[in-house]
């Protein structure tokens, strides 16, 4: 054999083992990260559970991807983040260690079933390891937002004027003002200043450390830059890039608000009276539509809980109630007080308490929701 061929041979061999080797460990980091995570969070929450017909499903259960698909704001979301963070919803977590954590308690009624994560925390939905779900991924323009940046994203929900829970947001859009950045730049609503790029989606274009660049060292980017160099202390110009950070040019809310008022028009329909038996609360459920925003055994929509196990999770006293009036328990409910006649509320009632079915499929959200 000529010894040319041979070193090809070698080489092209050495190469082929080289790709395998670095394809498997790909493959197994893939596999093992949410792996792992899911396997502490079953035998963390196995020790916390009391009740034998929740032990029993858990036991049944193997690790496995968690996703929550989010519909009701803008573009669809897939936010897999809590394949790890399984704890967000569940008070018995909040002295576990992260990922597992109860979420901290914040402002306003956001329920992580229909918001999701990515919605305030950007970062990559899909991801199932640290690296790509944080979006720490190099080219990833939407690395994770916490501490006091995540108050851009409450803008992309709740534009000015701001809540008290958003004193960066507010003090970012005052200096705009008061430092004359809006003689420059645009923002479609609010300035329209010629001089520099439009401001209106810089937040979609530019990651956070670009945006900062821009504000402290105008001359970063362009050596020629005719944007001045403000004096401008650190948190005035964290301040004004949470403000930059939460320019999209579009309102998330949108979405909802044509839903909630094609929903204002069901309920001016005239109540009627039905007989109080499961059947025709199931029918008062379709009837009023109830579905587009809730799911029950996998149907329906995303906006409110899934109720699935509903009937193991409240007492007959607290829905009717809640259902007379969401917001007397619980504040800030979008969920709208529907007119009822007293005999559909408790067929209602009757059909909601009668959803028990636990399955391996459902316990999670049991886990999850009755512990509020
Ligand atoms: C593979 C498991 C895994 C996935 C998937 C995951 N995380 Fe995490 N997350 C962790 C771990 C572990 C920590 C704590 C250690 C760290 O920060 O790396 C953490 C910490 C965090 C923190 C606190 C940040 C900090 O630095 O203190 C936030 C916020 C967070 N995650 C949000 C998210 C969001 C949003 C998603 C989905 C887009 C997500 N995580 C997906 C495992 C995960
Ligand atoms: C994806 C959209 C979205 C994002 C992001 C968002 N919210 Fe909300 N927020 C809502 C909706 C929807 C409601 C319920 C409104 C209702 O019931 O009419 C709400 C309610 C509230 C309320 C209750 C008062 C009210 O006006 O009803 C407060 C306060 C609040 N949010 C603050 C925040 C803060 C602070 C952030 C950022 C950490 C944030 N929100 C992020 C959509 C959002
Ligand atoms: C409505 C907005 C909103 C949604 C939706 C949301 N979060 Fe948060 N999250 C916050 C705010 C505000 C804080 C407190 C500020 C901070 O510490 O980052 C926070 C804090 C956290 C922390 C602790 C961060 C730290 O530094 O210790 C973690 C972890 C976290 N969120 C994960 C999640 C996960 C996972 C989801 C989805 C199941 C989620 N969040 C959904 C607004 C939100
Ligand atoms: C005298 C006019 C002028 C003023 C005042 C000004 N800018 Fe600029 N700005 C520019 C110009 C011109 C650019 C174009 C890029 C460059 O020159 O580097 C720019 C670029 C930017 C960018 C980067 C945008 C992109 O898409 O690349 C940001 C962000 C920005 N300015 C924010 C601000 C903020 C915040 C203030 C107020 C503190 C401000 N600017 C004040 C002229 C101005
Ligand atoms: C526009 C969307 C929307 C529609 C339509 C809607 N809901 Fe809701 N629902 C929500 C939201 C958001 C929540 C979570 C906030 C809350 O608990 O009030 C909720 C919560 C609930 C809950 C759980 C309350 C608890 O925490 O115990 C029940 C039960 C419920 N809805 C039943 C219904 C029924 C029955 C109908 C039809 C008559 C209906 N919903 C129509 C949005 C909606």
């Amino acid at each position: 054999m000529n010894v040319g061929f041979s070193i090809k041979l070698a080489l092209v061999v050495g190469a082929i083992f080289l790709l395998l080797g670095n394809a498997f460990i790909i493959i197994k980091n893939y596999q093992t990260e949410w792996r792992t995570y899911q396997e502490q969070y079953l035998q963390l929450v196995a020790e916390k559970t009391i009740e034998p017909q929740m032990k029993e499903i858990l036991k049944n259960r193997s690790p496995r991807i968690e996703q929550i698909v989010v519909t009701g704001f803008g573009k669809e979301r897939v936010d897999r983040c809590i394949t790890c963070h399984m704890g967000v919803d569940d008070e018995r977590f909040k002295d576990a260690q992260q990922p597992f954590t109860t979420h901290p308690k914040i402002a306003g009624n956001h329920p992580y079933r229909t918001f999701g994560c990515t919605t305030c925390h950007d970062g990559n939905g899909r991801g199932l390891s640290v690296t790509d779900a944080h979006g720490q991924e190099k080219h990833w323009t939407e690395p994770l937002l916490h501490g006091d940046y995540i108050e851009s994203s409450c803008a992309k929900c709740h534009p000015a004027p701001f809540y008290a829970e958003t004193p960066h947001l507010q003090q970012g859009a005052e200096l705009f003002r008061n430092k004359a950045c809006y003689g420059c730049h645009k923002i479609e609503g609010v300035s329209n200043g010629k001089l520099g790029p439009e401001l209106t989606k810089v937040a979609t274009k530019w990651p956070r450390a670009y945006l900062e660049e821009s504000i402290v060292v105008p001359t970063a980017n362009n050596f020629e830059s005719l944007m001045p160099k403000m004096q401008l202390t650190a948190e005035e110009v964290k301040s004004l890039v949470i403000y930059m950070k939460s320019l999209t040019g579009e309102n998330l809310m949108t979405g909802p608000v044509t839903k909630f008022e094609s929903v204002k028009a069901w309920k001016a329909a005239p109540v009627q009276e039905v007989p109080v038996t499961v059947e025709s609360g199931k029918f008062v459920y379709e009837d009023k539509a109830c579905n587009s925003c809730h799911t029950i055994n996998g149907v329906g929509g995303k906006i409110g809980p899934d109720l699935s196990v509903y009937g193991l999770q409240r007492t007959p006293e607290w829905m009717i109630q809640h259902h007379i009036n969401p917001r007397s328990l619980v504040g800030g409910s979008m969920m709208p007080d529907f007119t009822y006649s007293q005999s559909e509320l408790e067929a209602l009632t009757l059909y909601l308490g009668s959803l028990k079915q636990l399955t391996v499929d459902n316990s999670v959200i049991y886990a999850q929701e009755s512990v509020k």
